[in-house]
């Protein structure tokens, strides 16, 4: 039964090319989309969990979540140039496992982005926070601007952009290459101006103890920054509007991750060096304390109220804290400007990639249509999408950054993982089907990806273990009691695309 209720490839394939978009993305565009959709809350605030959870050794951690990204990104190359539709690993793995599991996929898949967008809209608010802070001289009241666990009530500016972000989708804005180029420049500018001013002072002291927590503890941050390179999956999803596939799909998702990888290590060279240095904040006793807990906010609160400067494993901007504190004040709240205007756009990507599976979902019959229906106006999946924004709304308010981005790289995870098996799977049971792009090597890179995949999984911390399981619980409760009778393919329907409203890549020109 796992493995029943296979959708066909070729009524797949038959839908994408009705849909005929126009193949027009080269392997320059497709980088610049991998990197608008990286680079964000991941190097720009939990820098600062890495070195909370590795100490220096986080470059390490860096290297490792990086090449378990790259192996599994070219398993995603080969399913995204032969199965070029919307839907991911979720459309994937129902092309080659069956309904079950693409199910779990789905599933997992709202965890990585809604989740996902929560956690770069609190990471946003930290940003927002400093700005405030220190170029207008306002103080935001610390209730307002912190969930409870670092004593605060409600995180406000969390709660603003994620509404914002919501409502931009209901009425249909969707980024523009252009706007994406532009934003690109700006994040790539930023960091390229702190790696410039910080790195030449990086002072080799301070990487002295390199690992402070151990092996256990950079595999640990491995798992947590792995959240920095999410979101490379936008180029895979762009494969149908790729030129030749077969070059540029593969460029375009290793170009980014590669280029991503390089400037995290430079700027974490940089964050190590400077004064604040990298060593995790431990209490009183020299007992490591947990990111995003009540006790390490204390600790932070404490040390500062002693004259001490802030620890890098403290501060909610941790880009723009270092250049503060290496004396380039005026650059660092550059820096932080430039965080403020383009990690929205990272919300919006997660957020849409949301309403995308939940779209393809409801499509296959899987989950209610009155989900996917379309505002009459905007032409907008308005409800799902209202749905997602109040979720990642509810979780932006009372959670912490690094809390959200391990349960969504739970989810992220676990579908990377499927896809790994997916590509092995499609080798085996369909050896002659057209492969636009072949993963190279690929009986050591699958194996490669799934593995490294489930090492993290259970690098993550205790909470973010579980997230998936209960998660997945949830979703297997509703599957055999609502999704299993409804299923188009389960009953014999296969293609569904008439109405094109029910398309959700036509919302969404790339050019
Ligand atoms: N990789 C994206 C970020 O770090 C999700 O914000």
């Amino acid at each position: 039964m796992i493995f029943g209720r296979v959708k066909p490839l070729d009524a797949i394939l038959a839908t994408a090319e009705k849909k005929g978009l126009q193949r027009s993305l080269g392997a320059f565009q497709l980088t610049m989309l991998g990197i608008g959709a990286v680079i964000g809350t991941g190097i720009f605030v939990l820098t600062s969990e890495a070195a909370q959870k590795a100490g220096p050794g986080m470059m390490l951690s860096f290297i490792v979540a990086g090449f378990v990204c790259a192996v599994a990104a070219l398993c995603y190359s080969e399913l995204a140039s032969m199965v070029p539709v919307a839907g991911s690993a979720y459309t994937y793995t129902y092309a080659v496992m069956g309904e079950l599991l693409a199910w779990m996929v789905g599933w997992a898949l709202i965890l990585e982005y809604a989740v996902g967008a929560s956690a770069v809209a609190v990471g946003w608010s930290g940003y927002v926070v400093g700005q405030f802070q220190n170029q207008l001289g306002i103080t935001l009241p610390a209730a307002l601007v912190n969930g409870p666990y670092a004593g605060g009530v409600i995180n406000l500016p969390a709660v603003l952009v994620s509404l914002l972000v919501t409502w931009l989708l209901v009425v249909g804005t969707t980024e523009s290459a252009r706007f994406n180029a532009v934003l690109v420049c700006i994040k790539v500018a930023a960091l390229t101006l702190f790696i410039a001013l910080a790195v030449p002072v990086a002072q080799k002291e301070h990487f002295e103890p390199f690992m402070p927590t151990g092996f256990t503890g950079v595999m640990g941050a491995a798992a947590s920054i792995f959240f920095a390179y999410v979101g490379f999956d936008a180029v895979s999803t762009a494969a149908e509007e790729t030129k030749n596939p077969q070059r540029n799909v593969p460029i375009g998702l290793i170009g980014s991750l590669l280029f991503c990888t390089v400037f995290y290590l430079l700027v974490s060279v940089g964050a190590i060096g400077s004064p604040l240095g990298a060593q995790p904040v431990r209490d009183a006793a020299g007992t490591l304390l947990d990111p995003g807990t009540t006790e390490l906010a204390a600790r932070c609160k404490a040390i500062v109220a002693g004259g001490a400067l802030e620890p890098l494993s403290c501060s909610r901007e941790a880009l723009a804290h270092v250049l503060r504190t290496i004396g380039w004040v005026k650059v660092g709240n550059l820096i932080g400007l430039a965080a403020t205007l383009a990690l929205p756009s990272v919300v919006l990507m997660m957020m849409f990639g949301q309403t995308r599976v939940f779209f393809t979902m409801a499509r296959d019959g899987l989950l209610p249509e009155k989900l996917a229906s379309v505002h009459p106006k905007y032409h907008t999946p308005h409800v799902v999408t209202i749905v997602t924004g109040i979720a990642a709304t509810l979780a932006a308010a009372f959670l912490p950054v690094g809390k959200l981005a391990d349960y969504s790289n739970s989810g992220t995870l676990f579908a990377f993982a499927m896809v790994g098996v997916s590509v092995l799977v499609l080798r085996r049971t369909d050896p002659g089907r057209r492969r636009p792009f072949r993963t190279p090597l690929v009986g050591i890179v699958a194996p490669l990806a799934i593995a490294g995949c489930v090492y993290l999984y259970v690098s993550l911390p205790w909470a973010a273990i579980l997230v998936l399981p209960v998660w997945g619980a949830i979703g297997l409760l509703i599957y055999f009691g609502y999704s299993r009778k409804r299923s188009y393919v389960g009953r014999g329907i296969i293609d569904t695309l008439d109405d094109p409203h029910m398309q959700p890549e036509v919302a969404r020109p790339l050019h």
